[in-house]
């Protein structure tokens, strides 16, 4: 688990702004227990717990870094027999070939995989890939396409919004996934991204954008709808410190849900330069 009980208890507490001794002093125990939690040495006895969450301000699970994943309208969408979004590989997955082609063992993450048609792709083509996504269905079926495909990929569930990466990878790849990320969220999120990519490595990512222009596809979620859309150019910002080796702007027409409207998409391919 991603999750260190210890670190949380200390960054709750600075935040807070609390010292070991008064966090010790309010819960009766002493200031050199506090600190083996928070050095890991040891963790807080059970019975203290709920205790601690009231004084940290937070709750048991969240101490515990256990997290509700949220329940995505696509666990309907992928519960057919047949691959919602088919299995054709999304065009980044060629631009990531482009750039590094598997001549060795690269690591790569593929953030909202959903059926893994693209994670499948990249493991066949001799990249080590680990994917979440929120939707158990859809990882069920990426289970099932890499076992067709003889291959392994590390499959996951897990919460685009509380997800932090604990490991290094040399490629990261998002499709039709960030305009999940809260607005609050996502220039933290992507910080976490960047601190773990190696020397040279590359995050090809694309995101729906808003255009004044283009209205709300009909068939929008729920949860897309309540998040601030995008703003066209905002990816980039992000990555203002990176090295671009694309960066576009695409309007295209859209007949999901049986309405044809149109979407607009940034599609960014970018560096993590060192000369
Ligand atoms: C448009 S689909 C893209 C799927 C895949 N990247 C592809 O191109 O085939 C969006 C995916 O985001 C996932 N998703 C939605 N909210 C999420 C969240 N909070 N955390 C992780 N994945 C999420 C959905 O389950 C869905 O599989």
């Amino acid at each position: 688990m991603n999750h260190n009980i210890g670190t949380f208890i200390a960054t709750k507490r600075k935040e807070l702004g609390i010292t070991q001794q008064k966090l010790a002093e309010q819960l009766n125990c002493s200031f050199q227990a506090v600190s083996k939690w928070e050095n890991g040495t040891t963790v807080p006895d059970t019975l203290l717990l709920s205790q601690l969450a009231s004084v940290l301000k937070t709750s048991v699970d969240t101490i515990l870094g256990y997290k509700a994943v949220p329940i995505t309208e696509y666990e309907k969408k992928y519960e057919g027999q047949d691959y919602y979004w088919g299995i054709t590989p999304n065009r980044l997955c060629y631009e990531i070939m482009k750039l590094k082609p598997p001549v060795k063992p690269y690591k790569v993450l593929d953030i909202g995989c959903g059926e893994g048609k693209d994670a499948v792709f990249l493991a066949k083509n001799g990249y080590i890939v680990s994917a979440f996504d929120a939707a158990k269905k859809g990882l069920d079926k990426a289970k099932e396409l890499a076992r067709l495909h003889h291959v392994d990929v590390n499959l996951f569930q897990a919460d685009i919004n509380e997800y932090e990466l604990c490991e290094e990878y040399d490629i990261i790849l998002s499709s039709g996934v960030f305009h999940y990320l809260t607005p609050n969220r996502r220039e933290r999120f992507i910080q976490n991204l960047k601190e773990h990519t190696t020397m040279n490595g590359i995050h090809a990512i694309n995101v729906f954008v808003k255009k004044p222009f283009i209205e709300a596809a009909p068939d929008s979620e729920e949860a897309e709808l309540r998040n601030e859309p995008w703003y066209s150019g905002e990816l980039m910002r992000y990555y203002h410190d990176w090295m671009f080796h694309k960066y576009e702007e695409e309007i295209f027409d859209c007949n999901s849900g049986g309405i044809p409207h149109k979407h607009c998409m940034n599609r960014m391919v970018a560096e993590n330069f060192q000369g």
